[in-house]
């Protein structure tokens, strides 16, 4: 089935209807597996799911949630850490159980065995049912780089000069952006029951027109989604405004 694409007007529109499709998942489910991605894209997301929370229209209160990735080397209490940023945007403004989420310890001092740990925590929730993701402007999906296998697995990788440029602009210096992260593979995001992209901005066009119309494989990772069968794109228009009609 082709990915379902979904063209909206702007950022605001496409936080509207991200947290529609997440409020939908948690109500056909209420212990619903979310997967939840980081950076700028999913913020405005987060805070129409806090919105909803506080209109009483949405609980967490059993939802269960994994994360994409983390930095290597960052304390979950480092500002720029993931679990520092999704106890910030979501998960100290909502009732979602502390014990219920799930992000890589960056400190963890056996990588490898973090990151076996991390694929068996997921098998044992019973898979993932709604997994958020970002694109990055190397058609990165979590830190999954260009290279990266469709069968990928939780690992710790490398990132890319590309990805440490687009991140530094959180850190004081580029020099002070972690090299290494843990990041959930290719596969391991393929088996989530559905997945939802977002994409907002120009900056992200030739990704996302690489990601639905170019030639799928290594070098563009978010193609792969391209073989799921129940995918969505949210993306606004400036985002989608080098697909080919
Ligand atoms: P961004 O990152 O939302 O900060 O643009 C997306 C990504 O790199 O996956």
């Amino acid at each position: 089935m082709p990915v379902h694409l979904q063209i909206v007007e702007d950022e605001v529109d496409v936080a509207r209807a991200a947290s529609q499709h997440v409020c939908a998942q948690v109500r056909e489910r209420s212990d619903a597996v979310l997967g939840l991605a980081t950076g700028s894209t999913p913020e405005a997301t987060y805070a129409e799911l806090v919105q909803l929370y506080r209109e009483r229209a949405l609980s967490f209160a059993r939802v269960r949630s994994v994360n994409l990735d983390e930095y290597c080397g960052l304390d979950g209490a480092h500002e720029q850490s993931y679990r520092h940023y999704m106890q910030t945007h979501l998960f100290d403004r909502v009732d979602i159980r502390p014990w219920n989420t799930l992000i890589p310890d960056g400190l963890a001092a056996d990588r490898e065995a973090e990151c076996r740990a991390y694929e068996e925590r997921i098998c044992a929730l019973g898979g993932v049912d709604l997994w958020l993701l970002g694109i990055g402007s190397n058609g990165h999906i979590a830190f999954n780089e260009p290279g990266s296998s469709r069968d990928s697995r939780t690992r710790c990788v490398q990132l890319t000069a590309e990805t440490i440029a687009d991140n530094s602009r959180l850190f004081a210096a580029s020099t002070e952006v972690p090299r290494r992260a843990f990041t959930v593979g290719v596969g391991t995001i393929l088996e989530a029951r559905r997945v939802l992209l977002l994409a907002t901005g120009a900056h992200k066009a030739r990704a996302v027109a690489a990601a639905l119309q170019g030639d799928p494989g290594t070098h563009c990772p978010a193609s792969f989604l391209r073989e799921h069968a129940h995918c969505t794109f949210v993306i606004d228009r400036p985002a989608a405004s080098m697909l080919e009609s």
